[in-house]
């Protein structure tokens, strides 16, 4: 994001020159609410991100502008309590950085974005984990990366009171232009695969909606996997996690699982094999066995995790008898948002001129499409 504006923006307000700090918004390609059951993930950082221009200014003050919303807020960074609306993210994110041992103080701070919001990018964390970095840079902290994508974790917990995994605050921190990042959210360690973008693209259709239950369902979700992992813990003791979970001990134990419990379980477990098998295709460039898993992470979120919509159902159903589109899915928590569709590079303008109108003329909604860059992470510097 160009930021010339932001700059000008902060030096009329605060007469000083500010510091620059910016992380991006993620896709995820496959391995969907897996990351909270200590599972396998696939994201990658995209190159729209949230940018903060940040100078201290030697009070205990901090005054926030955001020039999205244009609005501005202050606090007190020995008030670091919860309040409503956007600026809760910013004092979510001081409050746990603090925690973790960086000395926060009075900030003059300017802030604005390009990821688009309530599509499933992860502008939230985008917002964390760039703020996160400027505080880390700036008070002179001494936080890694892994530190600062658990702080803005955190932020998301406490303040927005969503209990999330870490996927997306670490494809934040940790992207990388050109790569995927295969995280295990049971060590907390990634590997890079290279994405070869030369034949085909990914490309996500927003639908435009957020239904109010994202959040609620989301941590009903959570609760139903402990719950799941606990009834497994009575027949198989050292399990720890859904991770540890394999489809046959599902299988023995299926009598005594309620059957929403049953459906939530098998879907994480099939999920986690499915990523591992996505990742093997990749390195292989088997895009077309790479798509086929897509559309059965897809299945698996609509029938067995009902985490989908109608919405997302009908974009996914749409690209079915299309030769060009290799694989398409639901993308994020769910509710809303986005599809992520892999498709030959050639056919994307024409996927994109038929879907849209199919899309209007069924819900009356307008469809936007983003064509995926994958960009750099959290870092300092204009
Ligand atoms: C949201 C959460 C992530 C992850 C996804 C679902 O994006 O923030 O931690 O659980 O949903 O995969």
């Amino acid at each position: 994001m160009n930021t010339n504006e932001l700059v000008k923006k902060f030096e009329s307000l605060y007469n000083q020159k500010p510091v620059i700090a910016r992380a991006p918004g993620r896709v995820n390609l496959i391995g969907e609410h897996t990351d909270y059951n200590e599972g396998f993930v696939l994201p990658a950082a995209v190159d729209k991100e949230i940018v903060f221009a940040i100078q201290k200014n030697e009070t205990s003050k901090v005054q926030v502008f955001s020039m999205d919303m244009n609005q501005s807020a202050t606090f007190d960074v020995n008030e670091l309590k919860a309040q409503a609306g956007w600026v809760n993210y910013i004092i979510g994110v001081f409050a746990e950085v603090k925690k973790k041992g960086v000395a926060v103080n009075g900030l003059n701070i300017v802030f604005a974005g390009d990821v688009p919001l309530g599509a499933g990018m992860s502008s939230s964390a985008a917002l964390e984990c760039a703020l996160a970095t400027g505080l880390n840079y700036i008070f002179g902290g001494p936080l890694s990366k892994i530190d600062l994508a658990l702080a803005a974790q955190a932020a998301e917990h406490n303040y927005a009171g969503v209990k999330c995994g870490l996927m997306d605050q670490y494809a934040s921190i940790f992207g990388m232009p050109d790569h995927v990042i295969k995280l295990d959210c049971r060590t907390n360690k990634h590997e890079y695969f290279n994405f070869d973008f030369s034949d085909f693209a990914l490309v996500l259709c927003d639908t435009n909606v957020k239904h109010s239950l994202a959040s609620s369902e989301y941590n009903t979700r959570r609760g139903q996997c402990e719950a799941g992992v606990k009834a497994i813990q009575v027949h198989h003791p050292n399990v720890k996690s859904l991770r540890d979970v394999t489809l046959q001990m599902l299988d023995e134990v299926k009598g005594s699982l309620d059957a929403v419990a049953y459906a939530r379980c098998s879907y994480v477990v099939e999920e986690n094999i499915r990523v591992e098998k996505a990742c093997e295709a990749l390195k292989k460039n088997d895009f077309a066995a790479f798509g086929q898993f897509m559309y059965q992470s897809h299945e698996g979120l609509q029938h067995k995790y009902e985490v989908s919509c109608k919405e997302l159902d009908f974009l996914v159903d749409c690209t079915r008898d299309n030769a060009d589109v290799l694989g398409s899915r639901m993308m994020g928590g769910g509710f809303g948002g986005c599809t992520i569709n892999l498709i030959k590079r050639t056919a994307v303008d024409k996927f994109v001129s038929e879907i849209a109108p199919r899309y209007k003329k069924e819900t009356g909604l307008d469809m936007k499409a983003y064509i995926v860059k994958i960009g750099a992470g959290a870092r300092i510097g204009e």
